[in-house]
């Protein structure tokens, strides 16, 4: 399911500074994944025994949506195709050379905030 209450940068922000994604309320459960949409990208959470990590959601073997997928050794299992991407690092099991976008995600006040 997507959500939309992704806050953009204010004028003047800089490229990397810290928008609020979604609430801590709506992060997944443990080992599970769930995708936000902030701005015109899609941004998987997952959570990997109890620590978040923020990725792109399109999976570079195909386009799978990451979000859909299961959490499993903390890795991110596509949907799709069941390529499995590093959490921590972005890089695919099946193609270490192939990484997806991490953001840094922190948790402040109850706001879901990343770094893009
Ligand atoms: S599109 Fe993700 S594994 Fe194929």
């Amino acid at each position: 399911m997507l959500t939309a209450n992704c806050q953009l940068p204010t004028a003047g922000a800089t490229v990397s500074d810290l928008i609020k994604l979604t609430t801590e309320s709506e992060l997944p459960p443990a080992n599970e994944a769930k995708e936000f949409s902030c701005s015109e990208k899609t941004i998987c959470i997952a959570n990997v025994n109890g620590t978040y990590t923020a990725m792109d959601n399109i999976c570079l073997h195909r386009g799978g949506p990451l979000g859909q997928g299961m959490v499993e050794g903390g890795k991110v299992i596509c949907p799709w195709h069941g390529w499995a991407w590093d959490a921590k690092t972005g890089a695919a099991e099946q193609n270490p050379s192939m990484k997806v976008a991490i953001y840094p995600v922190k948790i402040e006040n109850g706001d879901v905030l990343i770094e893009i």
